[in-house]
């Protein structure tokens, strides 16, 4: 049961990070170098794939929590303290960017507010990311202590 949980949550954590690094690297690459139309693509495709982040994204953290209910320090408790600012960064602005540039983008307004929400949502993206590959890094060393 344990070690079913810890894969769960391993598979789920992992799974979240490189599904926001392939938001973040195709919204970066094409909007360098794409058309309106590839823009509009890429948005759309991450309007539909924050649905799939989100439950990932809880199992990670509920299952995280199971395991180590009581953790407070060490890395498993620094893992914790991560863990709302993740959350709370998703759902506040990852999430309502997300769903305001593809709406933006299938009005073809590419216009200030576009690229201001856009350059919003790239910061806030790479903040998840950077908290997200601490808590890998900090999982890594628990799993690596216990043996
Ligand atoms: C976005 C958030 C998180 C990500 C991406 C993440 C990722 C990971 C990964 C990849 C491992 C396995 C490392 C390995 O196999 O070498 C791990 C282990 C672990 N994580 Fe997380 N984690 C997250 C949040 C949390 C939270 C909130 C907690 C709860 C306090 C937590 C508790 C643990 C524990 C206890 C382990 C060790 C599991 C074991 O002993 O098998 N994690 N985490």
């Amino acid at each position: 049961m344990k070690k079913s949980i810890s894969y769960l949550h391993r598979i789920a954590g992992v799974f979240a990070f490189l599904i926001i690094l392939s938001f973040f690297s195709s919204t970066l690459i094409t909007e360098l170098m794409g058309d309106q139309a590839m823009i509009l693509t890429v948005k759309t495709v991450i309007s539909y794939g924050v649905w799939i982040l989100i439950p990932l994204m809880m199992i990670t953290g509920i299952s995280g929590i199971k395991m180590a209910p009581k953790a407070n320090a060490g890395p498993i408790g620094n893992k914790k303290k991560r863990m709302p600012f993740i959350a709370l960064n998703g759902l506040l602005i990852l999430l309502p960017c997300a769903i305001y540039l593809q709406h933006l983008a299938s009005s073809g307004s590419f216009d200030t507010t576009f690229y201001t929400v856009q350059a919003a949502e790239l910061i806030a993206g790479f903040i998840n990311l950077v908290l997200m590959s601490l808590n890998i890094r900090d999982g890594i060393r628990v799993v690596r202590a216990k043996k």
